[in-house]
């Protein structure tokens, strides 16, 4: 027990226990280094379940809210590089609070389908895992921010950090890196963006059943395909299909 305290990771496993919330909406939220492809492939999912006709709500984070998107132009505004990681994680946290409790929750309880680009594992790794705060208090902020509320499913789109950061300087500038700007996160160094990658397998490793990994390098048509097989699944379960 001492040792997975110490990890700050067991607050996750432990409240994820008491977290289950039968006969409500369903909880799926994206996660993976910056270049991944998350934007897409929510997007991809939006419109097949839209397809079938069921209810379902693509949201983003940090933002999503007015409040939300106005925390996103602070934490991403790339003269701000003075902004210390405890600040970042608070603000984060801050975005998602407004986010659960005026959009995901609601639409949770009319038992609509909510697919978040981004939650509370982005904070878990890039503030605790890659930027070296602590991970337990980061944890239990969150958790307190969510009212506990956890994705049944988190994909994780898994890519090599170069090639993530090396797609957004092509999607953004169609130009060289020498020339690329990027935004105040994009701007870490390389080193910073593998400890994120790495990060999300390690969360992706202790929790198996929520996390679902998928290789991010194929073409997006692929990578919806191997998505779309465990959403089915999912979906089945839970009465959708
Ligand atoms: P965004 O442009 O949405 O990037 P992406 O499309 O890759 O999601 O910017 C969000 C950035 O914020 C991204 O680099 C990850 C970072 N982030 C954190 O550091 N902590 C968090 O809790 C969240 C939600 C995002």
């Amino acid at each position: 027990m001492r040792r997975k305290r110490e990890s700050g990771l067991w607050v996750m496993g432990e409240l994820q226990k008491i977290n289950k919330r039968p006969g409500e909406g369903l909880f799926i939220s994206f996660e993976g280094p910056d270049g991944a492809g998350k934007t897409t492939q929510a997007r991809l999912l939006k419109e097949q379940l839209e397809a079938l006709g069921l209810p379902v709500l693509l949201t983003r984070e940090p933002g999503g809210t007015p409040i939300g998107e106005a925390i996103r132009k602070l934490l991403l505004n790339p003269s701000f590089k003075e902004m210390t990681v405890i600040s970042e994680a608070l603000l984060y946290s801050a975005a998602r609070a407004q986010l659960v409790s005026t959009l995901i929750r609601p639409a949770l309880d009319r038992g609509e389908i909510v697919l978040c680009d981004r939650y509370l594992d982005s904070s878990l790794v890039y503030q605790g895992l890659a930027g070296g705060e602590d991970l337990e208090m980061i944890a239990k902020i969150n958790l307190w921010a969510t009212g506990k509320l956890l994705p049944a499913l988190t994909i994780l789109l898994d890519l090599e950090a170069r090639r993530g950061l090396e797609r957004l300087q092509k999607a953004e500038t169609g130009a060289a890196v020498e020339t690329w700007q990027g935004d105040r996160v994009e701007q870490k160094e390389l080193s910073f963006h593998q400890r994120v990658q790495q990060g999300f397998l390690q969360l992706a490793a202790r929790e198996k059943e929520r996390f679902f990994v998928v290789p991010a390098g194929d073409k997006p048509e692929v990578v919806r395909a191997k998505i779309w097989h465990k959403m089915q699944e999912i979906l089945t379960q839970k009465g959708y299909l």
